[in-house]
């Protein structure tokens, strides 16, 4: 038996905090009066006529925190109406946790029309306790006519602002966006639900409506585009809903398109039907032998003596094993979200169904018309996604679609250069290229050798590596996700000889004349000077390549460094004099500043602004902006200075080229170093959020005696 929910802080009631993120997808904390609902989370329907499973066993047995019912179907019948308005919504229903409910619009998209006003139905909602109540919004079928959802759209948003009217403070209240099939449409009806109000009050939750019929018909590319086109114009500090999705198949790729919540009463319909929920399908129990599914409810039977069962008793059981279905694989999607595989793990149960595999194709390959809100949304959750993470990767046909290795391939092209001045001292342009290939991580073990003979024989020659997802410089040979590949292995050298000239080209390096080599086998006697110089570029090409830091500022701070090495010869500490200035990570190859490090580079930084070299403010200094910083408010400085968190809300403005999971610097308004961290969201979300940790600061950078510390709510 599951404890009681205790309500959130006044002050917290409707913020979402996320707590973990992987590109679109995370983990969040809705605050509510009864209790903090993490998600994603799927809401069961409840049909307060038919409890197929009583809500108490949601709570008790199944772990749900919330459900949705609907007040349309309470507010036509008189004896439930007078319950839920004498005892209230969570005494009718025996359930302690978050109750949404929904408003009749779905009653009106299946018989035609409602008999209850815009405002009576809030009015109600508010009436009977609920915590989350919908506005009657009209519902548009896929099948209506352009102009038909057009007026779907525009009604919607009209009754937005007499729905907020009348839930004032009483009720928080879901915005759905409508739209249809129109991308146009799902995009102006979510820019419009989101920025409808009230006496500064708004939607707290956007649920994306009109899809049910597109669900009935496994139309799943539809839906992927439905969510990618309505997320486009959707703030990041509200959860997103998807209504009437609830099958366990589609939620990988729903939460990594950035859904947050879910509803459904497919595990009562089903189970009425004969049918078992999967992750990977449904499955009829008419001619079953065995289960190709497994839960603690179907185990102790087969599936003979199920289907000899009464009526009620079949579909409590079947209704049961379809809930636990839900929540495992709804922890495992969290799970994957908190260790970065979401996105692998939507690959993976894209082959589920041909319907899922075209919807999953359609996201990665499809982005036919680059201006569509669909592919808009995909651009930026490229952006926001952590290029570098320690898990490796497994190797598929969709490897290069993945949104973390589009952005550190992008971020590559845009940003690597190549050196400076070589090894010998002399400068100029190289003289050749030598790529690697064929043989496997840690590359520094297999062309190591053979990289310090070509550039002994000639100190110009910029080496790189053939990997599976495209070329990389030597200096980034530990860096993920290139050298990560799971498979690489097995991977089968081709001998066929392969045509770099358009890679070489988009990293500056078209027209030099290029030498493709395998590993050798001879043991190359190591050249001190030569491996300093390979450190060094390593070093500047990180700095450039993950923090925008321009290669003239790279080479400044790594002019004179020292490095200490562990026992297997890896960088570990990188100093000048007795300064540390950062760390390579050893588990993905990134970069860990250092406090003297950040400030070498913050104060370089400035300098070259002051100096003129960087005048435009706007947009500076090209595909080098400079190690991004995070702008905090006064009020919150002595508290980062002294090495907290950057809390969202005390934030003034972020650099936009900002990239979570990396390496940012913290400042006040007039560009004073406070602390130096990691950020965890992008610059848009740290515009609107309001709760939650944006920067995980790694050192302070105020002398912590002098900071008179009180307590601080964040
Ligand atoms: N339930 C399923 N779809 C919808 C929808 O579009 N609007 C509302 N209010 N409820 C729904």
């Amino acid at each position: 038996m599951e404890s009681e929910p205790s309500p959130c802080r006044p002050q917290d009631l409707g913020k979402f905090e996320v707590t973990q993120r992987d590109g679109a997808a995370r983990l969040g904390k809705f605050f509510t009066k009864h209790g903090v609902l993490n998600t994603p989370a799927l809401l069961p329907v409840v049909n307060p006529n038919i409890l197929t499973v009583e809500p108490r066993s949601l709570w008790d047995e199944f772990g749900f925190r919330a459900l949705i019912t609907n007040s349309y179907v309470i507010w036509k019948n008189e004896n439930l109406r007078d319950r839920a308005t004498e005892e209230g919504i969570h005494k009718l229903l025996d359930f302690p946790g978050v109750i949404m409910t929904d408003s009749g619009t779905f009653q009106s998209y299946v018989y035609g029309d409602v008999e209850v006003s815009v405002e009576e139905i809030v009015r109600f909602q508010a009436s009977i306790g609920v915590d989350i109540g919908t506005m009657l919004d009209v519902f548009g079928r896929p099948d209506m006519t352009r102009k038909e959802i057009e007026d779907a759209v525009r009604i919607t948003a009209e009754r937005a602002t007499k729905s907020l009217q009348v839930a004032d403070t009483n009720i928080m209240l879901n915005g759905p966006i409508q739209g249809g099939l129109h991308q146009d449409l799902r995009a102006k009806s979510a820019k419009m639900m989101a920025e409808s109000e009230y006496q500064q009050s708004n939607f707290s939750i956007h649920p994306i409506g009109g899809i049910v019929p597109l669900m009935e018909s496994q139309r799943y590319h539809d839906l992927s585009e439905i969510i990618l086109s309505s997320s486009s114009e959707l703030p990041p500090n509200r959860p997103m809903h998807i209504f009437g999705c609830g099958h366990p198949m589609l939620f990988p790729m729903c939460i990594a398109l950035g859904a947050d919540l879910f509803d459904s009463a497919a595990y009562a319909l089903f189970a009425k039907d004969g049918r078992l929920l999967s992750e990977e399908g449904t499955y009829r129990i008419e001619s079953m032998v065995e289960w190709p599914t497994q839960s603690s409810h179907i185990s102790p039977y087969t599936p003979a003596q199920v289907r000899a069962m009464s009526k009620p008793e079949r579909t409590s059981l079947l209704a049961r094993h379809n809930l636990e279905v839900t929540q495992r694989e709804l922890a495992r999607c969290r799970e994957a979200v908190r260790n970065g595989s979401i996105w692998v793990m939507a690959e993976r149960r894209s082959h589920s169904s041909p319907h899922l595999r075209e919807a999953f194709l359609g996201i990665i390959r499809e982005r036919t018309d680059p201006n569509e809100p669909s592919a808009k949304r995909m651009r930026s959750i490229i952006r926001s996604t952590d290029p570098i993470r320690p898990s490796s990767e497994p190797l598929s046909e969709d490897l290069l679609h993945r949104p973390h290795i589009i952005h550190a391939n992008s971020l590559l092209v845009q940003r690597w250069r190549s050196p400076g001045s070589w090894h010998d001292g002399s400068f100029g342009a190289p003289s050749r290229v030598v790529v690697m290939k064929g043989g496997e991580p840690p590359w520094r073990a297999s062309y190591g050798s053979t990289v310090q003979r070509v550039l002994k024989e000639d100190p110009r020659t910029v080496v790189m590596i053939d990997s599976l997802i495209g070329l990389v410089p030597y200096s980034l040979e530990d860096l993920s996700p290139w050298c990560r590949v799971e498979g690489s292995n097995i991977h089968p050298v081709d001998t066929k000889e392969a045509d770099y000239s358009v890679d070489l080209e988009s990293m500056g390096l078209g027209g030099i004349p290029v030498l493709v080599l395998t590993p050798e086998d001879s043991e190359y006697e190591q050249d001190k000077s030569i491996l300093a110089w390979i450190d060094r570029c390593s070093f500047v090409d990180k700095l450039s390549v993950l923090c925008a830091v321009s290669p003239a500022i790279g080479c400044e701070i790594t002019d004179e460094i020292q490095v200490r090495r562990s026992n297997t010869n890896r960088p570990v500490n990188v100093y000048n004099g007795e300064m540390h200035l950062f760390s390579p990570r050893l588990n993905d190859g990134g970069i860990s500043l250092a406090l003297h490090g950040a400030k070498l580079i913050h104060e370089a930084m400035k300098s070259a602004k002051d100096t003129g070299e960087d005048s435009n403010d706007v947009q500076p200094r090209g595909d080098h902006p400079g190690l991004p910083s995070v702008t905090i408010h006064s009020d919150a400085i002595p508290f980062v200075g002294a090495g907290r968190n950057v809390m969202h809300g005390f934030i003034l403005k972020a650099d936009p080229w900002l990239i979570v999971g990396q390496p940012c610097l913290v400042v006040d308004e007039d560009d004073n170093l406070v602390a130096h961290g990691v950020s965890n969201s992008t610059s848009e979300e740290m515009a609107v959020m309001k709760k939650g940790v944006a920067v995980k600061v790694r050192e302070g950078a105020l002398d912590k005696d002098a900071l008179n510390l009180t307590a601080i709510d964040s």
